[in-house]
């Protein structure tokens, strides 16, 4: 076969070498535009993982990047004055000249033709190739040549980075970042040889044009960043090498995802490698280890569909198959991690104390968890859990730390003995509204069970606000008398605190119970609709009436008639329900919300009448008892609120008087496209409570310890709500508790028994596994 590498960076060279060894009858030419051995950029950092496959895969080539590899294992993270230091974490960084004379003479000694100072302008220059490989890097001509095929999704992401070094040697992947007048900047910096380290010097477009940095010349730069850093840079300059730059050195960096990687041109099958068809952001350090990982995975199915020229279409499509499903995994934590350096200085930098600062980097790209942490440096994160501790009140001693989800919570009056809070779930069990027996086992048993704060249901404020015949209210005095039973025995029987979310159905009312339909309309006995705008939920739901202001006077009442009622129950929270598509929700979202009057178009008329009704209520309820909101961060659709729009109504929510923001999303259309996953609405909690700065829950597929520990320990929330696996297990905290080994969480006493089989069972288990 003849085969052609156009760029002769690290995917080139690898897979031109990696394919010469295994089959050395192939034609292998590497095309590069620049001169042998010449390379710009400093120091790149790679996987153990990658450096695990490249052994197995050209045993030489390995030895010699391995040789020349620097390792280190710590962080240090300079900031507002202190240096803190954790270990553990395993990089290995290398030249990025040296990979290269590493890869280029390799493949010399195996036969490999490398062609330099060949600009190749497109596939087509090699007729006579049967494959073609664009490894042609960011700007691609060969992928450029074919956008309609490709269909390259390349996003400019707003921060400015310079790419400098430096002759001063960090013992550690050192990070420093420095406040401004005119903002924050950063520095990555780790060595990578005897003599150099890289320096790159982050910052947001607002800081860079406003310091002049556009106008400046490479030099101008360098004398600004050596003063800026002259601290961690103790005397030494900084350097660059990539002169043939024109004008600013500044970058902007470029996400590029393409729809598709491989094209047959007529004469040549074509397919892209490495940055030519993903890149990832430095912050993680994965682009070298992408492209090397695609060679090997082309290499790897041409060793498995065979080395003629017939198997290249199926090798091209399993490459494909496989390699995108890595790349997405690293490029969705590249991008995690992109994000908290492009908010750094106004989400986190101003108001974060150093400790949770650092917890929070580390743990930014939302792939390092709690147990993670203690897994590399369990003396350093030992010591934050007791830093954590303390802040929330705990005395701290020499035992075992309370981990942060199991610190106690103060908000007004009211303390949570920790960050667990049972989400509300609508039930469907209620008649004419009232609070039953079943209520009373299934919220009572899941006090038992350990959680901080036990919500109901969405509690509805009058007949006609619930959304379904079978949804609990509060709007009698008999619907009291029964929820003081509930809370009477989660005080009496548990240290658990009771919540009322309080709710109007709005146009999404008028419903079967979920399981004969769920949002479907009741056949009989329904109620008229009442909304923002008379906008149905379904094509085959009742069109609401769009509210007037009599209609809102009589829902403002009923609200705080539920509030009065609430505060006889002796409910220690009450939360206003302004999400899911709910008639306050319904103001909120442009997308249900058609009014042209003052209650209609900008945030603030949108936002008047929900925070009409939460400043009634909360005139009505006691003073030292917080009130919460949730509101739908995302209405993910076009057209629909933002999480920019979320934190806008959070702030005004705040200045209302609200103690948090419960941060859920989505419910307000059919026409959403949510992007589910793990822990998937904590980046609205954790934009809205370090940007607003107000408290929040998260909430969405927090299914474990680790994950509720590694939101509470970044900031990213303050309490953490768990809905469905507290209806797989009402006892969810303590069962959390016990399998991450801490025994001194308290169970009913009733229980004691049961604590200690399962703890048995539990560490009988762990010593049972075998061995990884
Ligand atoms: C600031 C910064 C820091 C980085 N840090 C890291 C890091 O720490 N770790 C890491 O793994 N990655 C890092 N990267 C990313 C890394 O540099 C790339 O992801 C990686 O080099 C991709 O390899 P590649 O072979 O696909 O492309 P490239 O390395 O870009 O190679 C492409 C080659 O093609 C040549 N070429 C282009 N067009 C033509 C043409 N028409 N004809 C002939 N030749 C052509 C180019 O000269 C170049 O040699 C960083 C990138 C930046 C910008
Ligand atoms: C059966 C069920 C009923 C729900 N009812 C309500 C409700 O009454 N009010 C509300 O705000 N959210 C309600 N939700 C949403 C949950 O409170 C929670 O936000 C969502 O399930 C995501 O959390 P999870 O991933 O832990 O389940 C309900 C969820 C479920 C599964």
């Amino acid at each position: 076969m003849r085969i052609v590498c156009i760029g002769g960076g690290p995917a080139g060279l690898y897979f031109g070498l990696l394919m010469k060894k295994l089959h050395p009858e192939h034609s292998i030419r590497v095309v590069e535009r620049n001169r042998p051995y010449d390379t710009f950029g400093w120091g790149v950092v790679f996987s153990d993982a990658t450096m695990a496959a490249m052994q197995e895969w050209d045993r030489e080539s390995a030895a010699e990047i391995q040789d020349a590899f620097n390792h280190w294992d710590d962080i240090e993270v300079w900031f507002k004055g202190t240096r803190q230091r954790t270990s553990g974490h395993g990089f290995v960084g290398i030249g990025r000249k040296k990979l290269l004379n590493i890869l280029q003479r390799r493949c010399e000694d195996l036969g490999v033709e490398l062609i330099f100072e060949t600009d190749a302008s497109s596939d087509l220059d090699f007729p006579d190739a049967e494959l073609v490989i664009g490894s042609d890097g960011l700007n691609s001509k060969i992928r450029n040549h074919y956008p309609d095929v490709f269909q390259p999704d390349m996003i400019t992401r707003p921060n400015r980075y310079i790419w400098l070094g430096t002759n001063k040697l960090y013992d550690a992947f050192t990070f420093d970042f420095r406040k401004t007048d005119h903002g924050w900047f950063q520095a990555h910096i780790y060595k990578f040889d005897d003599q150099t380290s890289t320096f790159i010097i982050e910052t947001t477009e607002e800081a860079y044009l406003a310091h002049g940095l556009d106008k400046m010349d490479q030099d101008g730069s360098i004398a600004f960043c050596e003063d800026l850093f002259r601290e961690v840079l103790d005397g030494a300059a900084l350097m660059t090498n990539s002169r043939h730059l024109r004008g600013s050195a500044w970058l902007n960096f470029n996400r590029l995802i393409c729809g598709k990687w491989s094209h047959f041109n007529g004469n040549s099958h074509v397919v892209l490698m490495g940055d030519a068809a993903h890149t990832a952001h430095f912050a993680i350090g994965s682009g070298t280890k992408l492209a090397i990982d695609d060679a090997i995975e082309l290499t790897r199915q041409f060793q498995i569909h065979g080395h003629g020229k017939d198997a290249i279409p199926a090798v091209l499509e399993t490459y494909e198959e496989i390699r995108r499903v890595d790349v997405a995994r690293i490029q969705n934590a590249a991008r995690n991690a992109m994000e908290w350096f492009e908010v750094v200085g106004r989400r986190y930098a101003d108001t974060l104390e150093p400790q949770q600062f650092m917890y929070s980097m580390l743990t930014r790209s939302q792939r390092i968890s709690h147990e993670n942490l203690r897994l590399r440096d369990k003396t350093w994160l030992e010591g934050y859990e007791r830093w954590f501790a303390k802040k929330s009140g705990v005395a701290v001693g020499n035992d075992r730390c309370l981990p942060p989800m199991f610190t106690p919570y103060q908000l007004r009056g009211t303390t949570l003995i920790n960050r667990i809070v049972v989400s509300p779930m609508a039930m469907y069990s209620a008649q004419d509204g009232l609070l039953n027996d079943f209520h009373i086992v299934h919220l009572g048993s899941r006090a038992l069970g350990g959680a901080g704060l036990v919500f109901a249901e969405m509690t509805c404020v009058s007949p006609d606000a619930r959304i379904t015949p079978g949804c609990l209210g509060l709007w009698n005095e008999e619907q009291a008398a029964q929820w003081r039973r509930l809370v009477d025995f989660v005080h009496t029987n548990s240290a658990a605190k009771v919540g009322i979310q309080i709710g109007h159905a709005g146009r999404k009312g008028s419903t079967r119970l979920a399981w004969d339909g769920i949002d479907q309309p009741v056949s009989e006995g329904g109620w008229p609709l009442i909304s923002a705008s008379a906008v149905p939920y379904l094509k085959n739901s009742q069109v609401p009436k769009a509210m007037d202001r009599a209609d809102m006077d009589r829902v403002k009442a009923d609200h705080v008639r539920a509030v009065e009622l609430a505060v006889t129950t002796g409910a220690d929270w009450l939360e206003l329900h302004c999400a899911h598509g709910y008639l306050l929700s319904s103001f909120l979202s442009p997308v249900t919300n058609l009014r042209d009057d003052e209650y209609g178009g900008s945030h603030e008329n949108r936002a008047r009448y929900p925070l009409e009704i939460f400043r009634a209520m909360r005139a009505a309820w006691p003073e030292d008892k917080p009130m919460s909101v949730r509101l739908s961060c995302h209405d993910w659709m076009d057209g629909g609120n933002t999480p920019e729009d979320a934190a806008i109504f959070a702030q005004m929510f705040k200045d209302a008087g609200a103690d948090l923001i419960d941060c859920s999303s989505g419910q307000v259309s059919k026409s959403e496209q949510p992007v589910y996953g793990r822990l998937f609405q904590t980046p609205f909690s954790d934009k809205i409570r370090n940007e607003v700065g107000i408290p929040t829950i998260a909430v969405g597929a927090i299914s474990e310890a680790d994950h509720a520990n590694s939101i509470i320990a970044a900031g990213r929330a303050d309490l953490c709500a768990v809905a469905r696996p507290h209806l797989a297990d009402p006892a969810w905290s303590l069962h959390e508790a016990a399998k991450i080994g801490l025994t001194s969480i308290a169970w009913p006493k009733q229980y004691q028994a049961g604590k200690y089989q399962y703890e048995a069972n539990l560490a009988r288990a762990a010593t049972a596994a075998p061995a990884k």
